[in-house]
């Protein structure tokens, strides 16, 4: 199969585990669940929940073993969506091409969406895997790590900080991109790994892969929203440099943010390829993201 049917086939695949794993619209409240679905379902790459596939793969296991925590990560990674719009935070209007979700329903209606989002993941987690206790302990005891105080929530935190702080250092810069960004991307490629039965060496490798891949696409979303219309994004563009955020595209300028993301998605593709197995889709996938245009 060539890239792009497979990439659509994992799509397909998703979408199916989001719609087959995500309470009803017209569960009461039906509002709430209707706002759920309109996050998750208002489209996206799907790039966690494909990479979590097709680590899961890599190793051995077959899609519908590894598609509960593809959902789970999408629910996570949607859940910091709808609350990085709100207007207490980015205050975006637009994601994935139609109305934020305050903006469709309400802020209260959207942080409650949000909060629904990231319990539904866990406990997608501890049901869809409760007869491998073992697995589903370290599913969850991954998953809670990366979305908590110290990775995807403490990165948004100094991300809010760094704004109001004109002296932010590059340093500063890794830590909200590692953490608000790639801690998600690294713990999708282990999801994958762990369903797959992947031992602690090559989690630690997919860890790596993971860590080069997310700073890559962190830097090319701040690229893009510098360099990309509205349109085609599907979310505001020119939110950065209105406000003046410290991002690689302020802090080093475009041609040297681009060859900073070259270098990582190079590092990314050489430790992928030193796993064994064919990492064919894995590679083309990474490389896709560098060259994305949106
Ligand atoms: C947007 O993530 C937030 C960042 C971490 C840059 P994506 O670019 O993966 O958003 P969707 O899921 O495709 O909408
Ligand atoms: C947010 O980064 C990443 C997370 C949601 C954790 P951004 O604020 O740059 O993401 P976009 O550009 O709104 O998608
Ligand atoms: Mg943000
Ligand atoms: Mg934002
Ligand atoms: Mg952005």
């Amino acid at each position: 199969m060539c890239f792009s049917d497979q990439l659509a086939a994992y799509h397909g695949l998703i979408e199916q585990g989001l719609d087959k794993h995500l309470p009803a619209s017209t569960t009461r409240p039906a509002r709430m669940h209707e706002a759920m679905r309109y996050a998750i379902e208002g489209g996206g790459k799907r790039l966690r929940p494909m990479l979590l596939l097709a680590t899961a793969e890599l190793f051995g296991a077959d899609g519908d073993s590894a598609l509960p925590a593809a959902v789970a990560i999408e629910c996570v990674h949607t859940y910091s969506l709808v609350h990085d719009d709100l207007p207490c935070m980015d205050n975006d209007d637009l994601r994935r091409g139609r109305a934020t979700t305050h903006k469709a329903f309400d802020e209260a209606t959207a942080l409650l969406t949000g909060d629904a989002l990231l319990t539904h993941a866990f406990a997608l987690l501890a049901t869809a895997y409760a007869a491998q206790p073992a697995l589903a302990h370290s599913l969850i005891q991954e998953l809670a790590a990366t979305a908590g105080s110290q990775h995807l929530i403490g990165g948004q935190m100094e991300d809010l900080l760094a704004e109001k702080n004109s002296n932010a250092t590059t340093d500063d810069l890794e830590f909200i991109h590692l953490n608000k960004t790639a801690a998600m991307i690294e713990t999708s490629l282990v999801l994958g790994g762990l369903v797959g039965g992947a031992d602690e060496t090559h989690c630690a490798t997919l860890r790596t892969v993971g860590r080069h891949l997310g700073l890559t696409f962190q830097i090319i979303d701040d690229i893009l929203d510098a360099t990309a219309d509205t349109e085609t994004l599907g979310k505001t563009a020119g939110k950065d440099a209105a406000i003046d955020k410290t991002t690689y595209v302020k802090l080093h300028g475009i041609d040297k943010a681009q060859q900073i993301a070259a270098q990582n998605t190079q590092s990314a593709i050489d430790s992928l390829q030193s796993l064994s197995g064919d990492t064919t889709f894995l590679v083309a996938l990474t490389n896709a993201m560098t060259k994305r245009a949106n």
